[in-house]
């Protein structure tokens, strides 16, 4: 089957299909229009010119979604995202931008926050079994092209785990002597836009990963927690408010023009990234308790791992970042689709 691997977060959606293509876009959705006027100085097949028509009604995706909706898109921030009109629209779009020309069984891998796993995985599967959406492209990379998005076979990992595979495991060869050495504990901190998701793991007997419940979850601070504080530094500067929609290209660049004058916010930058990290820190460490100290390495992953690694240093002596941190989970899923069709390979080989 085709596989595909898609990461819907609150912040930006990730994807990437077995032929190694890769989809980043921010989770945005906004109700289409007429674009003849806007499309000023945008490539109309880049990915800032997302635009899809899905049934009827056509949308605005991404960074597309941001710059022209005219309600201003919003990013969605509610806990269960199956039932979100938005969901079905970020999950059309990013698998239609993965999938090859002509049509062929998908097996789709994509994941669920630990804490909602147990009791959405089940809705979350019915929803992806049954799910069905043409998408035709009006704009961006795929620009006059259409796909029907089903899926033949899904596959529901709790984020997280996922990318922690990735990290211990090179095709199921530990990558790592400790990985062989039942008891080691292994931890994961996932930083997303929204929350903040942390994981840990003791090698079993059998040198495979078991996770410590009790030392898992869900802290609802990210690289949104950011803004805030930022704005506060852009309203103490200038009197003004900051408008949401601004921020992400303010901390690309540390600098903006207001009022015709630069000024430069990379101060204020920092420091709300130092106390979002000190945030983090404290929310981990409480959970961990007297075990963070038993932890032998601590992955880190997602966009917020990479913004935020050297503030994080101090959590514990070996912190490594991954690499191309943010599309873990994505990656770790599409390695879970390859690995359970491996498994099933071998299981029908065995009954013959
Ligand atoms: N290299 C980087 N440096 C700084 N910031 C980054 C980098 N890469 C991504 N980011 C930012 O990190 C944020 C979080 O990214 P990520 O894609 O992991 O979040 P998410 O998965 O959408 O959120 P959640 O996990 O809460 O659902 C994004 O807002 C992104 O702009
Ligand atoms: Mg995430």
């Amino acid at each position: 089957m085709f596989k595909i691997g898609i990461d819907l977060g609150y912040g930006e959606v990730k994807g990437i299909n077995e032929n190694g293509r890769r989809v980043l876009f921010p989770s945005l959705v906004g109700l289409g229009h007429d674009r003849n006027s806007d499309l000023f100085g945008t490539d109309a097949e880049s990915m800032d010119a997302l635009h899809v028509k899905i049934g009827d009604e056509d949308y605005f995706v991404g960074n597309l979604a941001r710059k022209e909706s005219l309600a201003g898109a919003s990013v969605t921030l509610e806990a269960n995202k199956i039932n979100l009109p938005e969901t079905r629209v970020l999950m059309a779009t990013a698998a239609a931008l993965l999938l090859p020309q002509g049509i062929m069984p998908v097996h789709l891998a994509t994941g669920l926050p630990l804490e909602e796993y147990e009791s959405q995985k089940a809705e979350f599967h019915r929803y992806l079994n049954n799910f069905i959406a043409t998408v035709q492209f009006l704009g961006g990379p795929m620009q006059g092209e259409t796909r029907t998005v089903r899926f033949l076979d899904v596959t529901i990992i709790p984020q997280g785990l996922s990318a922690m595979q990735l990290a211990l495991y090179d095709n199921n060869k530990p990558k790592f002597d400790e990985v062989a050495r039942p008891g080691n504990l292994f931890a994961l901190i996932d930083v997303g836009f929204r929350t903040t998701d942390f994981a840990v793991v003791e090698i079993g007997q059998n040198k495979r990963p078991m996770l410590r419940k009790e030392l898992c979850g869900t802290a609802n601070v990210g690289m949104s927690s950011i803004y805030r504080p930022l704005q506060q530094a852009f309203n103490k500067m200038t009197g003004r408010i900051l408008e949401e929609r601004h921020i992400p290209r303010i901390l690309e660049e540390g600098k903006m023009f207001f009022r015709g004058k630069e000024i430069d916010l990379r101060d204020g930058i920092r420091k709300a990234r130092a106390q979002v990290a000190r945030e983090i820190r404290n929310r981990v460490l409480s959970a961990w308790k007297s075990e963070a100290d038993l932890i032998r390495r601590i992955f880190l992953a997602g966009g917020g791992g990479e913004a935020l690694v050297d503030h994080l240093a101090d959590l514990h002596p070996v912190i490594d970042l991954l690499d191309d941190a943010q599309m873990a989970n994505a990656r770790g899923y599409l390695e879970a689709a390859r690995m359970k069709e491996g498994r099933e390979a071998a299981a029908k080989v065995g009954e013959k």
